[in-house]
C-alpha cells in the first residue's frame, strides 16, 4: 500500500492535478474494503496515452472497479468522448462513483458506470449499436475475471470501429497460471486468449510482458482490421 501511495506521489509531482484524485480513489477504495488490484500509475498513464494516440472517442471498460483507471482515462480525453464502463458489484459502483466525482467527472456524462455482469451488459450494447443507438466504441478495456477474458474480447472486436484498439490487462499472467499445457497435454490440448486472438483474422495483435509496481506480467494490445 506505502509503495502505491508512493509512486503516486511521485507521478503527482508531474501530473499535480491528477494526483490528488488517483490518491483519494486508492485511499477511499482502500478504507470501504475494495481489493487492491487496481493497475499501477505507470500503467495509468500509458493507457491513457494510448487513448491519446488512438484519438479514441468512445471507450468501453470491463469492470470499473473503483474507478481508478477511469479517472486516468477520463482526464486525458478531456471531454473529447465517453466512457462507459462496466461494474458487477453494487458497493465497488458506489465507491467508483464517489472517487469519479471526487475528481470533478461528470457521472454519467463522462464516465457512465453500467451495474451488471458483464457478459449480461454487452450483448445490450451490441444491440443499441446495432441499432443505432450508440456508436462503436474505439478502445476497449478489458480488465476483469481471467476467466472471461476471451468472451469479453470476442465481444470487444463485435463492438470496436475499424482502427480502434482493445487492450486485454493481465493477459500474461493468465496465460502463465492458467493457459499452458500441463503433463501430458500438448499446446493443441489447450484454450488461450493468446491462441484465440493469434487465430482471429479480424485483428493484429501483440502481447507485452511487463515487469513494475505490480511484479511480472504483460498485457495483450489489439487493432481492429
Ligand atoms: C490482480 C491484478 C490485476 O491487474 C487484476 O486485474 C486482477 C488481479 C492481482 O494482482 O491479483
Ligand atoms: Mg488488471
Amino acid at each position: 500500500f506505502l509503495e502505491i501511495q508512493g509512486s503516486v506521489m511521485d507521478h503527482a509531482s508531474t501530473l499535480a492535478y491528477l494526483g490528488r484524485y488517483l490518491d483519494h480513489a486508492l485511499r477511499n477504495s482502500i478504507d470501504k474494503g475494495l481489493p487492491m488490484i487496481a493497475m499501477s500509475p505507470i500503467q495509468g498513464k500509458f493507457s491513457s496515452m494510448l487513448v491519446t494516440l488512438s484519438s479514441a472517442r468512445h471507450v468501453l471498460e470491463i469492470r470499473t472497479l473503483g474507478a481508478y483507471s477511469s479517472i486516468w482515462l477520463a482526464r486525458h480525453m478531456k471531454g473529447r468522448g465517453t466512457i462507459t464502463s462496466l461494474e458487477i458489484d453494487p458497493h465497488r459502483r458506489d465507491v467508483a462513483i464517489e472517487n469519479l466525482q471526487f475528481a470533478g467527472i461528470k457521472v454519467p456524462d463522462e464516465v457512465d458506470v453500467q451495474l451488471g455482469a458483464a457478459l449480461d451488459i454487452l450483448p445490450r450494447l451490441r444491440s443499441e449499436i446495432a441499432s443505432g443507438q450508440r456508436p462503436l466504441f474505439d478502445f476497449v478495456f478489458i480488465d476483469a475475471d481471467w476467466g472471461n477474458q476471451g468472451r469479453y474480447f470476442e465481444y470487444a472486436v463485435e463492438l470496436t470501429s475499424k482502427g480502434g484498439v482493445i487492450y486485454v490487462d493481465n493477459a500474461v499472467r493468465n496465460l502463465v497460471e492458467n493457459g499452458m499445457p500441463k503433463d501430458g497435454q500438448s499446446e493443441e490440448d489447450v484454450d488461450n486468449l493468446v491462441k484465440q486472438v493469434g487465430l482471429d483474422g479480424r485483428v493484429d495483435a501483440v502481447v507485452l510482458q511487463t515487469v513494475g509496481a505490480k511484479e511480472y506480467d504483460g498485457f495483450l494490445l489489439a487493432v481492429v482490421k
